[in-house]
This record gives C-alpha cells, structure tokens and sequence, in this order.
C-alpha cells in the first residue's frame, strides 16, 4: 500500500495555524502526503475553533459536506483543535466523526489514525500540564513570516471564554528553543517572525519575562523583524514598551484587546483592569512609540451590559483611534462562568450595538489610513496581492497591508521603500517602490510620521 493521504483545513486563531503547522510535521515524519482537495484524501482533518457558537455552527457545516465524500470510499473524518477537546465522544456519536483529537495529543494523532483506519473510533483529548511541542520542527509553508508559539494554554479565566477549558492550563517553552528556533528561521531565509499565546504578557520560564524574551528574539537574530500576540492588558509591563521603542526590530504594532469600555463589565469579565488603567498603557505606549498602530478585541452585548455601558466602549474607541479592531457578538459558551448569567441582552440590541462599533471603527481605520497619504513606508512583501499579479501586497511595520505595481527586481521577502498615495480603511496603495535592504527597513526614521489629524 502506498503513502496515506490526508487533507487539513484549519479554523480560529493563530495558534491553530501554528498547530497545524506541528501536525503537519508530525503527519509527515510517518509517511503521510498531504493533498489538496478533500477527495483524494484518506484522512479529513479539520483544526477547529469553539471561540463562539457560530465557528462551531460552521464546522458542522464542513463535517456533513464531508460525509459523502466518506461513504464513496473508506474515508476517515477527523477533528482536531478547540472543538475536539470541548465536545469529545459528541461528535463521534452525534456527528459520525472517526477521529477526535486534542490540542495537547497531536504526538499521537498517527496512532488515533491508524486505529480509525481499522474501523474504530479513536478520541485522545488529554490535556497537558507540560506539552509544548518544543522539541518538534514545524512544517511551515511561507517562506517569509513565521509563527512560534512561546506558550501554551491560558489561566486568565476571562467569564466568557472557552480557551482555557479547550486549551488548558498555561505553560511556555524554554527560552533556549525559543531562541534557537528563531536563530534557524533567519538562517534560512524568513524575514519575520510572530511569538504567539494566548497571553504572552504572562511568558515566564526559568526567571526570564516576556520583555526578556522580545529582547533577545529581536538581538539574536537581527535580519528578521519581531511581532507577538496576544497582549493582555493585566499582565502589560513598562519593559515590554520599552523594547519596543528601543529595538528597531521590534515592529511597532500592539494586539490590546479592550474587550469592554465600561468598568462594571469589565468586571463581570473577569479582566482584571480597569479602562483607566488600559488607557495608561495605550498612552504610555505612544509616548515611548509615537507612531505606534494599536488594534483590539471588543464584545457587544455581554450580560447585563447597558446603553451607558455600551457608550462607554464607544467613547474608549473614539479615545484611542484604534487602527483597527475584532469585534464580535457575545456568545454564550456552555462551560464559562458567562453562561451562567442571564444572557439578557436581546439578539437585535447585541447586533445593533456591534454594528455601531464596526461603523466606528471603519471610520477611524479609514482617517487613520488616510493620514498616512505622502509618506516613504518600508514595506516586507508577502507575495502578489489577492486581486492581480501585477501588483504585490506586503505590510509596513504597524501592520498595515499596502498594495503596489510589481516591480520588476522584487519577489516576496525583499523590503521596498514606496510612496503611500490612497488609503481605505483596509488598504494602504503605495507607488515608486524600490528595494531596500532589511537593515534600511526597520523603523524607517523621522519621514514615517503620519500627518497630524
Ligand atoms: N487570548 C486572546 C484571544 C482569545 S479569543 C485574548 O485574550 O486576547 C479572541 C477574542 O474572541 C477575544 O479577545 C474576545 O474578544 C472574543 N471572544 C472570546 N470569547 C467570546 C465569546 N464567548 N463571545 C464573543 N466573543 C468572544
Ligand atoms: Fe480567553 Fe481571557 Fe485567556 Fe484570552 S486571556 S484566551 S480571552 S481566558
Ligand atoms: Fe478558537 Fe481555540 Fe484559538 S477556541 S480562538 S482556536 S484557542
């Protein structure tokens, strides 16, 4: 018998990605080929994500578009991730999945498939107090910006989350592999790297933080260009910032999710701040890094919340102008202390609150964006935009994606230097690019500044 094949989509944040990443390693170190279209696969393997209902609601979807599929042949339907460890033997008994495998079980995952192969069904849905994966070399497939997870798990316990249910407890990687990963990455070619967790404020391992961490990221390998998510504002240092504004590879661009403007909810969240103290960090962070773009998280209708509370988060948005911003409806997650509470703000309320926050954000996206009209950005390309091959899309430092005409000496993974001419709220357009070289890139100096607005 020849090579099994298998064929993997993959849902929710990047730390799925990541995994995906591991699985594909590990799925190749036993001789699987990884296919392209779900019809010629022995194995359908969906990486899935229970943030909110309806990206549970969607993978059901998936599951019974694959279900022909494995009546023509002797198919084996797999669901790995989020999803897994939350519903277990469900989705074998109620969804006819073969396979149902946890974020912490991946190094077994051949096994599970194996005895699926053989007609049973297979769950390892154990969580971990110690995986890490660190020793595993994932197989990525970008050959420009890389994902390294730093950490795994979350013990923060926001009132509304799933993650640390699905995830498990908090736990980080050696500083060492960390650095040796990021050390092999430049070595072979990547321009960037993202240092990933679910809160990777609270990095910590051998007497070392996560400032200690972003530093010697950025120091080791100094050709690539250093990001991370997800910030939690609890746990947010002042040597965080600064490292930030010394390092000039270090991209100035802060994931801070708010969650709340009002004080009240964000205390039924669990969060652990205020908004007065979430505002400092946004301030301090410009002071030290003007320039910096700041982007955010936010939840419109959580129990109990009013039309004050409601004005509250929209005041915090018009404050901090955010670059940009997640928004998303509450969703009441079955294990969550959340859903305990009465979900009592009406489905019409919850959608109509989001929509005000997301016409707000367009605006700000957009003049903030615009404000960028006239300057030189250096710019990483990623490849050809999603529109035309003529013209290539990279992203500034703040992370801003900018589209421009290709030309002709410049493939993805060099930096240029344009003019950003147009702007929308998504979008930068730039013109005149030119290569440069990655040294040149970072922080481009004092012709970066947007124009006051
Ligand atoms: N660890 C990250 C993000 C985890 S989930 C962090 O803490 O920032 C990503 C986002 O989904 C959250 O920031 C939150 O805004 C949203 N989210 C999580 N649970 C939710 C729920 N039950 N309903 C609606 N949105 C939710
Ligand atoms: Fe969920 Fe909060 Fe942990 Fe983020 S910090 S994963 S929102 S519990
Ligand atoms: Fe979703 Fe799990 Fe990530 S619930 S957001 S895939 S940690």
């Amino acid at each position: 018998m020849g090579a099994k094949h298998y064929y993997i989509e993959t849902y929710g944040c990047q730390m799925n990605v990541a995994d995906s990443e591991l699985v594909n390693a590990i799925l190749a170190e036993r001789g699987y080929e990884r296919v392209e279209n779900a019809e010629d696969a022995d194995a359908i393997l969906m990486n899935t994500c229970s943030v909110r209902e309806n990206a549970e609601t969607r993978i059901y979807g998936r599951i019974g578009a694959f279900k022909p599929m494995k009546r023509a042949t002797a198919t084996v339907v797999g669901v790995l991730g989020c999803m897994a460890e939350r519903l277990r033997d469900e989705l074998v008994e109620r969804h006819g999945v073969d396979v149902v495998v946890g974020p912490d079980e991946y190094r077994r995952l051949p096994d599970y498939l194996e005895a699926a192969f053989r007609g049973e069904k297979a769950v390892g849905v154990k969580l971990s107090r110690t995986e890490t994966y660190e020793d595993l070399a994932p197989l990525r497939e970008n050959g420009v910006s890389a994902w390294i997870p730093i950490a795994r798990g979350c013990d923060r316990f926001c009132s509304y989350c799933v993650v640390p249910y699905t995830r498990g407890r908090e736990r980080s990687r050696s500083f060492t592999s960390i650095l040796e990963e990021a050390k092999e990455l430049a070595r072979s070619g990547y321009r960037e790297i993202t240092l990933l967790g679910q809160n990777v404020n609270a990095y910590a391992e051998g007497g070392a933080d996560f400032a200690d961490l972003l530093a010697a990221c950025a120091d080791v390998a100094p050709p690539l260009r250093v990001r991370f998510a997800t910030s939690h504002p609890s746990d947010f240092s002042e040597r965080i910032l600064q490292t930030i504004a010394e390092r000039r590879n270090v991209c100035a661009y802060l994931h801070l999710p708010v969650q709340s403007g009002s004080n009240r909810v964000l205390e039924l969240m669990n969060r652990g701040y205020t908004i007065e103290r979430y505002l400092d960090i946004v301030d301090r962070a410009r002071e030290l890094s003007p320039d910096i773009a700041i982007t955010t998280d936010v939840i419109a209708g959580f129990p109990t919340e009013t039309e004050e509370d409601h004005r509250a988060t929209l005041e915090v948005f018009r404050r901090v102008r955010y670059d940009g911003a997640y928004m998303f409806r509450y969703s009441p997650r079955p294990e969550s202390k959340a859903a305990r509470m009465d979900d009592d703000v009406p489905e019409e309320t919850k959608k109509r609150r989001l929509q005000e926050i997301i016409d707000l954000q367009r605006t700000l996206s957009e003049e903030n964006n615009r404000a960028w009209i006239g300057a030189e950005r250096a710019v990483l390309v990623e490849g050809a935009s999603k529109k035309s091959d003529e013209r290539l899309s990279g992203r500034t430092d703040d992370n801003k994606l900018v589209v421009f005409p290709k030309p002709s000496n410049v493939a993805a993974g060099d930096y240029v230097l344009l003019r950003i001419t147009d702007a929308t709220s998504a979008t930068l357009f730039g013109e005149g690019a030119r290569k440069i070289e990655a040294e040149a890139a970072f922080r481009e100096d004092g012709s970066a500044k947007r124009r006051a607005i």
